[in-house]
């Protein structure tokens, strides 16, 4: 089997598994508990708007949807994209910055493709989105993780990076982020936007949850602050449906051109079926209503997970108080290590995704995250209290 080793490429050897989707094997057993899912809400999908938006679009263009299309994607889908960002954010882009993608996930490897060369460092935030990771260590950067916490990024770590290194890239959720749940304040995004205005290190915007903000205030995107150099990445995967994998990249255009290239090496086109089904219900219905529908359900869910958490885990447990999307994040006291914690939860029939793999270079870490959008509110208030009993057994054992 040793020989066999030898073809595959240097590019994959070190590039981690993902490591949910081997928690997610233990979810089998019906009685547990999962807060270890990343998955939107099924119950809220729209499911007979789809089902009409893709019989009209049958209809009326016949066998033409099922034909290639362009790389760039769908000139009407592209166009609602654009509009929707003057609109509702404030940012300025034309239709022609849009590419269409298979989700938001082929942004990050196509930008991976096109910049980053063995060894080129990049500036990631911690915890930093699992998938991000892994789109990129395909490339072989070299990673350079800044801290984020409440606020957002840690600043003085970020300009002492800046000062020594040259970074091609930089990648933030500055929207409730996956896995932290943090979103960052209007004060660090300015702050953050006046280092790298200068430079030339380009921020990846990975937008996916912002429209799903429930409490507070909208924040300046970074695409607004300092468009030249944001490539900013959305997706329809939380706010619609995430099977028909549709995202996208808006970027200025001189990326935007060697995009395109690697969009074609890669698949040509993403499927312009789905595209123009997503176009079709986006025409026919109104977006905003449900996305407010989705809106209240995770409010509600992340209330009752707070709430729960005040009630059952210990007062020394620190815990991330999303305004928006699916998830927050635990810190347990001390070295205690969530990896063990697992073990427990696990026996006590709750489950959730231990801090770990968020970390590049962190074993045994004291974290975890905790998804909301999936479980009822009756049925966070059980698991939560589960855990709360194993975060305590966790603690007397180590006395
Ligand atoms: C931060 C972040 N970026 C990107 C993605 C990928 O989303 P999609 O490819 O479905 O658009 C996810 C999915 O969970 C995510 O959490």
């Amino acid at each position: 089997m040793k020989e066999m080793d030898n073809i595959f490429s240097d590019r994959i050897a070190d590039v981690p598994r993902s490591f949910i989707r081997e928690i997610l094997k233990v979810t089998i057993d019906p009685e547990i508990i999962s807060f270890a899912g990343g998955l939107p809400n099924r119950d809220l999908f729209p499911v007979e708007e789809i089902k009409a938006a893709t019989n009209k679009i049958i209809s009326m263009h016949g066998r033409d949807v099922f034909q290639y299309s362009t790389s760039e994607g769908y000139a009407k889908l592209r166009e609602y994209i654009a509009e929707r960002y003057n609109r509702e954010k404030n940012i300025n882009v034309s239709s022609e910055d849009i590419l269409i993608t298979s989700g938001s996930q082929q942004g990050l490897d196509l930008l991976g493709k096109i910049m980053i060369n063995d060894g080129e460092s990049i500036i990631i935030e911690e915890p930093g989105y699992l998938g991000a990771i892994q789109a990129f260590s395909i490339y072989k950067p070299k990673f350079l993780p800044v801290p984020v916490s409440d606020e957002g990024m840690d600043i003085e770590k970020l300009r002492l990076i800046m000062s020594s290194e040259k970074p091609k890239l930089m990648y933030t959720v500055p929207n409730f982020s996956n896995p932290s749940g943090v979103s960052y304040s209007e004060k660090n995004r300015h702050e953050i936007a006046k280092i790298l205005q200068k430079t030339n290190t380009f921020l990846i915007e990975d937008d996916p949850y912002g429209d799903l903000r429930f409490a507070g205030k909208n924040k300046t995107s970074f695409k607004k602050l300092f468009p030249e150099n944001t490539i900013l990445l959305g997706s329809f995967s939380k706010i619609i449906v995430p099977g028909f994998r549709i995202g996208w990249v808006c970027a200025p255009q001189h990326v935007m051109k060697k995009l395109i290239i690697a969009k074609q090496a890669t698949d040509l086109h993403t499927s312009h079926f789905t595209q123009s089904i997503i176009y079709q219900y986006l025409k026919d219905n109104d977006i905003d209503e449900h996305i407010m529908k989705i809106k209240q359900v995770y409010g509600k869910q992340c209330e009752a997970m707070l709430e729960s958490i005040r009630q059952y885990f210990p007062d020394n447990v620190k815990y991330t108080k999303p305004e928006g999307g699916m998830f927050l994040w635990v810190q347990l006291p001390g070295n205690l290590s969530s990896l063990k914690l697992f073990d427990l939860a696990v026996k006590d029939k709750v489950i959730f995704v231990p801090g770990d793999p968020f970390y590049i270079n962190k074993k045994n870490t004291n974290t975890l995250r905790l998804n909301f959008s999936c479980v009822d509110e009756a049925t966070i208030r059980i698991g939560i209290e589960r855990l709360g009993k194993a975060i305590r057994e966790l603690i007397n054992i180590k006395k």
